[in-house]
């Protein structure tokens, strides 16, 4: 795939309305909607600051949340959860979607830019055509949840014509949903010059960097619970790496796969031969594969269970592996200190409870304290890296859950094959 896109650089934007999609989709409080976390709208600033310095008026739009747009489906997936299908009324459905409203994200923006953010009530309707029509060279509005309408997860052409008439160029800067082949993350980029912003850039830049031509060893760390939603990277990344690190709870399944004893660990019995298979295949590529050795365990998964360190292959019938352990620790981290580049996706063990976030914990520090390129691509790492302190040591968190996990698949993102070559 071609990751040399043109960028905001590249296009006269004076004067101009342009559609930047952003990736606006931040974790809210269920209680009162307040954003907990802003970095992806931060994230967006330093493009959206370009445009309008360029004198661009800057129409932005994103998804928030899964919405249903369609009351009938709605009700038809609150009644499959269990739920009364008596109390699946209208005005519940609309509360569904009021929750997901873009105004708490339009107000943060805002501040961040210290500016009013004008927020339509709709995405293609008369209230957006009458705002982003009277928007001038320097202002900002965002459209109402693109996800409110029923075309977008459909990458209807309708609605993708209907948000490009609304501007003249479109900018992307979603990395986190580039994977998502939507009508306002690749459809519109069929009416307008399309080009990518600066986050976009920078994330093509350094992850495809390591992946194409990365400063070697490269060292892949891949954690998470389940084999099943790594299968692809793993795969991959067996082609490019020359050390594969597993852990997390997928490391039971090739332990299991190896022979071992795994207790009640996680384990995805459909997945041993796979295991093998990779297994195999790193021994014919001369990849490095190195699964843990040692792991704490747990005779429930809780908070307050008590860890005891078993060797992984032999994990007792009525204990569980909740994080890798101190032997563990000790050559994962060997292999992160004569890295060149390191990608991580995917945490240790159990990091959420305080008593099995060690082995996380460890692989971040020993990334913190390494020279070598550091890149976190995915959700959990990224927040695991935060939490613990450590964000501003490496060199690259990455914006994209999915998003990046596609991206080290080597699959092809829709939302990044969309824009103009360079
Ligand atoms: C994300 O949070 O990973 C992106 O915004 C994509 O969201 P989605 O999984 O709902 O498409």
């Amino acid at each position: 795939m071609n990751y040399n896109k043109k960028t905001v650089k590249d296009i006269d934007v004076k004067g101009k309305k342009v559609l930047l999609r952003c990736d606006f989709n931040v974790p809210q409080d269920k209680a009162d909607g307040h954003i907990t976390d802003d970095k992806r709208i931060r994230a967006a600033l330093p493009t959206i600051q370009y445009l309008l310095d360029q004198g661009a008026a800057v129409i932005a739009c994103s998804h928030l949340g899964k919405p249903e747009p369609d009351f009938d489906k709605w009700a038809k997936k609150q009644a499959e959860k269990g739920k009364d299908p008596a109390s699946l009324t209208r005005e519940k459905w609309e509360k569904s979607l009021e929750a997901l409203c873009m105004k708490p994200v339009a107000e943060r923006l805002g501040e961040l830019l210290g500016k009013t953010v004008i927020l339509a009530a709709d995405v293609v309707g008369p209230d957006a055509q009458a705002k982003a029509a009277a928007l001038k060279p320097g202002e900002v509005m965002l459209l109402q949840n693109t996800r409110f309408e029923k075309g977008e997860t459909k990458n209807d052409p309708e609605l993708a014509r209907a948000m490009a008439s609304m501007a003249e160029v479109y900018v992307s800067d979603a990395f986190g949903a580039v994977h998502r082949a939507h009508a306002s993350t690749a459809g519109v980029a069929a009416y307008l010059p399309a080009v990518s912003g600066f986050l976009i850039e920078k994330e093509l830049e350094i992850m495809g960097g390591a992946l194409a031509d990365p400063k070697r060893p490269l060292v892949a760390i891949l954690g998470g619970s389940k084999v099943s939603s790594k299968i692809g990277v793993i795969n991959h990344l067996l082609d490019i790496a020359d050390t594969i690190i597993i852990g997390g709870g997928m490391a039971y399944t090739f332990a299991k796969a190896q022979g071992g004893s795994v207790g009640t660990s996680l384990l995805e019995s459909d997945w041993l031969d796979y295991c093998n298979e990779m297994i195999a295949k790193a021994k014919e590529k001369g990849v490095k594969l190195l699964l843990p050795v040692d792991t704490l365990c747990a005779k429930e998964f809780s908070a307050e269970a008590e860890p005891v360190l078993h060797d992984t292959m032999a994990i007792p019938g009525d204990m569980m592996g909740m994080d890798i352990g101190p032997k563990t620790i000790e050559a994962f981290s060997a292999a992160i200190q004569g890295a060149g580049t390191v990608i991580w996706n995917g945490p240790m063990g159990v990091f959420e409870f305080a008593n099995f976030a060690g082995g996380t914990r460890a692989i971040a520090q020993a990334l913190a304290g390494t020279d070598a390129i550091t890149i976190i691509g995915g959700g959990d790492s990224a927040a695991a890296v935060a939490q613990m302190g450590f964000a501003d040591k490496m060199t690259h968190i990455s914006t994209g859950g999915g998003a990046s996990l596609e991206f080290l698949e080597g699959k092809e993102l829709p939302g990044v094959a969309c824009l103009l070559d360079q």
